[in-house]
């Protein structure tokens, strides 16, 4: 079986200026071949220079790291599809020069700040401009980035969705974000069913990261909000490495393709999961 890693890679990940994103983008970055690309997408600029410097701090520059400062909530496969091409050309390399494309769709946002359930939403543009960014965009770039690199006999083609227990259960107060997570997940298991796309729902498990910091604080369901923090006092909430540590080795074991949903406590801590 072909190693999923140590390949040419073009690899695009979003919200990579902070939090598990990130860590996927430094994390991948050690793991692909010579002569890889990578696209890191978020609003802060900074944030995601930043997380280049860090990748190329480990790599000596045998890989080429793009970055664009974009807001998903504004989705616009066009622009993505230049984005995708440029940072190719910007890198030196051609899209058949790749062994494996993949695109990781982790940006998300939580929706749960105006503490609403189902029966109380009513304001049909917060419910757009939700929708817009956690599932309108993540439509459109899969498909830009699909259109960009079509199926081929030499090119694995990957999407990996950072996912939700949400997706598959539901939580009080959080009822867009959950329905986003399980419209996603659904996605991927059509887009799997459809073509000859790697693809993987991954629950990462609780994190911590600015999103658990807003669940904490905000979450109105008072038994949520309640286990969220005595989750975090118990040390049970996990590193972004931790998380990105299993999800590389679920991806290595190609076990889970045809858009699974697999979430961190379902894979033992186990080291023959790699190839
Ligand atoms: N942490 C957890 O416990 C947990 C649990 C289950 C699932 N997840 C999922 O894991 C994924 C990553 O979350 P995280 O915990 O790493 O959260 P985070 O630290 O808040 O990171 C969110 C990322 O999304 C980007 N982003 C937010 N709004 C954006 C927009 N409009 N356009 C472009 N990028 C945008 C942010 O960058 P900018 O602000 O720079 O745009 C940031 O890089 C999410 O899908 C989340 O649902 C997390």
């Amino acid at each position: 079986m072909e190693s999923y890693w140590n390949r040419k890679t073009f690899c695009l990940v979003t919200g990579a200026s902070r939090g598990i994103g990130r860590c996927i983008a430094q994390e991948f970055a050690k793991k692909v071949g010579p002569g890889s690309v990578f696209l890191l997408l978020a609003r802060s600029l900074s944030g995601l220079e930043s997380c280049r410097e860090e990748i190329l701090r480990h790599r000596n520059s045998d890989i080429f790291v793009s970055v664009a400062g974009v807001d998903l909530a504004q989705p616009n496969g066009a622009e993505y599809q230049v984005l995708i091409k440029s940072a190719m050309e910007q890198g030196g390399r051609t899209m058949a020069e790749f062994d494996h494309v993949m695109i990781v769709q982790n940006a998300a946002s939580l929706g749960i700040m105006s503490g609403l359930q189902v029966a109380e939403m009513d304001d049909l543009k917060e419910i757009q401009t939700y929708y817009a960014f956690n599932l309108d965009s993540f439509i459109i770039l899969n498909s830009s980035f699909l259109k960009v690199f079509p199926e081929s006999s030499t090119q694995c083609r990957s999407v990996v969705h950072i996912s939700s227990d949400g997706a598959l259960e539901p939580f009080k107060t959080w009822g867009l974000y959950c329905a986003a997570k399980a419209a996603r997940d659904m996605l991927l298991k059509s887009l799997a069913l459809e073509s000859g796309v790697h693809a993987l729902n991954w629950a990462p498990g609780c994190v911590n990261t600015d999103i658990y910091e807003e669940a904490v604080k905000y979450t109105a369901d008072p038994d949520l909000a309640r286990f969220f923090e005595e989750s975090r006092k118990a040390g049970k909430v996990l590193s972004c490495e931790q998380t990105v540590t299993k999800l590389m080795k679920v991806l290595a074991s190609k076990q889970f393709i045809k858009g699974e949903h697999v979430g961190y406590h379902e894979i033992p801590d186990v080291s023959n999961l790699w190839n």
